[in-house]
C-alpha cells in the first residue's frame, strides 16, 4: 500500500484520530451510500436541500481523508434509479449540486492524484450533467492514487441487464469464450 504523506495539525482533533487508526489493516475499498441527508436536515428543522448541501460537503472531506489514509478505491452511491420518483425540484437541485460539487472539486481531485470515475446509466443524465461529468473524467484521467467512483443512476437490476447484454454481445464476438464466474464478474 502506498504511503501517503499525512500532514496533520500537531494536538488538533484529526491527529487524535488519525492516531486511533491502525494503518496495516486499512481497508483497499470503501464504498459509501448517501442516506440521511433529509433527516439530518429534518431534525434541525431546515429545509432538505439544506441537508443535501451538508451530505456534499461530507463528500468532500471523505474523498480527501479517503486519499490521505492510503484508500486504493472510494466509491459513492449517489443517486439510484429510485430517486427519480422524488419531487422534481429535489432531483433538479441534486443534479445542480453535483455539477456545482464537480466545478469546484475537479482541482482537488487532480492535485491529489485522484481519478474519477462514474458507475451506472450516468449518460441518460441531462447533457450539462454529462458533459460536466466528461470534463471530469478527462482531466482526472491521470490520477493514480485512488479511484473516485460516483455511481449514478444505477440499481442492482439494470446493472444485471447491463452485464447480460456485454456477455452475449461479447459472446458473439467470441463464441468460444464460455460465460463463466470469471467473464460475469468482469461484465458486472
Ligand atoms: C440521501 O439522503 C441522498 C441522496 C439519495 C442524494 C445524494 C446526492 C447528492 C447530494 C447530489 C450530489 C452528489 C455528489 C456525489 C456530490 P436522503 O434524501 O435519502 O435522506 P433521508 O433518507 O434522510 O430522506
Amino acid at each position: 500500500m502506498s504511503e501517503p504523506a499525512l500532514r496533520v495539525e500537531p494536538g488538533s482533533s484529526e491527529e487524535a484520530l488519525l492516531r486511533q487508526i491502525d494503518r496495516s489493516r486499512m481497508p483497499r475499498h470503501v464504498a459509501i451510500i448517501m442516506d440521511g441527508n433529509g433527516r439530518w436536515a429534518g431534525k434541525r428543522l431546515l429545509p432538505r436541500i439544506e441537508g443535501h448541501r451538508a451530505g456534499v460537503s461530507a463528500v468532500r472531506e471523505t474523498v480527501e481523508s479517503a486519499a490521505r489514509l492510503g484508500i486504493e478505491v472510494l466509491t459513492l452511491y449517489a443517486f439510484s434509479i429510485e430517486n427519480w420518483k422524488r419531487p422534481r425540484h429535489e432531483v433538479w437541485t441534486l443534479m445542480n449540486l453535483l455539477k456545482e460539487f464537480l466545478r469546484r472539486e475537479i482541482r482537488t481531485l487532480v492535485d491529489n492524484d485522484i481519478r474519477l470515475h462514474i458507475l451506472g446509466r450516468w449518460r441518460e443524465l441531462d447533457p450539462s450533467v454529462v458533459a460536466t461529468l466528461e470534463e471530469g473524467l478527462a482531466k482526472t484521467a491521470g490520477g493514480r492514487r485512488m479511484v473516485f467512483n460516483i455511481a449514478l443512476n444505477y440499481s442492482g437490476r439494470c446493472e444485471l441487464v447491463d452485464a447480460c447484454r456485454k456477455l452475449v454481445a461479447d459472446a458473439a464476438a467470441s463464441p468460444a469464450r464460455a460465460i463463466d464466474e470469471a467473464a460475469i464478474a468482469d461484465a458486472l
